[in-house]
């Protein structure tokens, strides 16, 4: 799964935030820090949201990419910057190229989100150029450097430079300023998305100097530990495979400057599901109105894996990112629905004989049972049809008893949302 990767032995360099507040202030918003009562009462304990989404291009990244680009010298800056992004650190460095009044290129992997795509061009109007290229970040990384170095550019990197995650620090140097107006008690957990690290060393270092008794959580998609195998291996490793819905939060390999930071800063690592992902992203949207992106849930998504440490604390989510694509929805909701138990997809042989599929729909389906997807080819040479069927539940319960039906009344089955494989397919 993975493979040891050159890990350069980098020295922990030394971060200046203070120098970073100053030249960010003029430009970021300062995002606010909301006490949120829903979940504070679900958990028993004081929940508040680093609410970031609301950052001028939605998202943190804007923070890091402005602090380095703001400090490169006139000659510099006319050669022009580049960028390789899986969406939001481009929108931050288009904003930064208009803000700036310098020519970007932005190199996307091919299957970023149109939105982010869109925002990107709006953010950074004629000062920036997309190009698409590659499959994933890194692919995309590898042909932006060769641009840059080709044209004589400067290559904007997403978390792995000092300015970057200096940048990203001043979320929690106004996390820790702002809790005061509600708390002189201080902060227990800080949960922190991770991606390449940038947020999570920032963020991260500044608590421990000035917070040091918070608990640090760093929390990655399950489809992506990139950070949870670097710090079990005492280096970044390269994962061969990765699950890309977490858009933001999907690296194969997180930096080597990250890294020497976050092996100090994280206290703990979590890997969120997917799916638990996406069923926070519902909830978020549904009961505090409040759009979230994968990466940007995540932070919510892992309170209850945490529920009976939190309980009676002070905790603070940073809610990273709001730039979900409305397109992304139904996969969202597929995806939710299939991690709480009440969506499953069956490959059913019914015996080719009249009659079976009534017998199936009468018998074997309960009251509740929702058929949300049928294909069925008749084959007349054959004993057995296959039909691919899509059952929503209504509680996860109700799949025990279809289970002992199909058992009962001898339906020759196969359940594919157990084989991610083929479940990639479906959705
Ligand atoms: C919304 C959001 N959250 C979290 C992350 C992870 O960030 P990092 O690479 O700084 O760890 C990203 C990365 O792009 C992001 O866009």
């Amino acid at each position: 799964m993975i493979s040891m990767s050159e890990a350069k032995k980098i020295n922990k360099p030394t971060l200046n935030i203070e120098a970073a507040v100053k030249r960010l202030k003029p430009v970021v918003t300062h995002t606010p820090l909301q006490f949120n009562a829903n979940l504070s009462c679900k958990y028993g304990c004081n929940v508040y949201f680093k609410r970031e989404d609301l950052q001028i291009v939605r998202s943190y990244k804007l923070r890091g990419a402005y602090n380095m680009m703001s400090q490169l010298s006139k000659d510099l800056l006319a050669k022009g910057v580049v960028c390789a992004s899986a969406g939001n650190h481009a929108q931050g460095f288009a904003y930064s190229c208009k803000k700036l009044g310098v020519c970007g290129v932005v190199f996307m992997p091919i299957p970023s989100p149109q939105q982010k795509v869109n925002q990107t061009k709006m953010f950074g109007e004629d000062f920036v150029e997309v190009i698409l290229v590659g499959d994933t970040f890194d692919d995309t990384a590898v042909a932006a450097k060769a641009y840059t170095l080709e044209h004589g550019m400067t290559f904007i990197p997403p978390f792995d430079h000092v300015s970057i995650i200096e940048g990203q620090a001043t979320v929690g140097v106004e996390i820790l300023d702002d809790i005061k107006t509600f708390t002189h008690e201080p902060i227990d957990y800080l949960f922190v998305p991770v991606g390449g690290g940038g947020l999570s060393a920032g963020v991260g270092t500044y608590f421990k100097e000035h917070s040091p008794s918070t608990k640090i959580i760093g929390l990655e998609p399950e489809g992506a530990p990139s950070m949870f195998w670097a710090l079990k291996s005492g280096e970044p490793v390269e994962l061969e495979n990765i699950d890309k819905f977490v858009d933001g939060a999907s690296v194969k390999r997180v930096g080597d400057v990250t890294f020497s930071f976050c092996k100090d800063a994280l206290d703990d690592m979590h890997l969120v599901p997917e799916g638990k992902i996406c069923t926070t992203i519902l909830q978020m949207y549904n009961e505090e109105a409040i759009v979230v992106e994968p990466a940007g849930a995540m932070s919510v998504a892992a309170l209850d894996h945490y529920a009976d440490q939190i309980k009676g604390k002070t905790i603070v989510c940073i809610v990273s990112g709001g730039n979900n694509d409305i397109a992304r929805m139904q996969e969202i909701k597929e995806r939710s629905l299939t991690f709480e138990g009440l969506k499953h997809y069956f490959l059913i042989r019914f015996a080719q004989r009249p009659g079976s599929l009534k017998e199936f729909v009468n018998k074997v389906l309960g009251p509740y049972d929702d058929i949300t997807r049928f294909e069925f080819i008749q084959k007349h040479n054959k004993e057995a049809g296959p039909a691919l069927i899509g059952l929503e539940l209504r509680t996860k319960a109700d799949h025990t008893t279809l289970i002992e039906n199909m058992k009962k009344y001898h339906i020759n089955y196969d359940e594919i949302n157990k084989d991610d494989n083929i479940y990639g397919y479906l959705i």
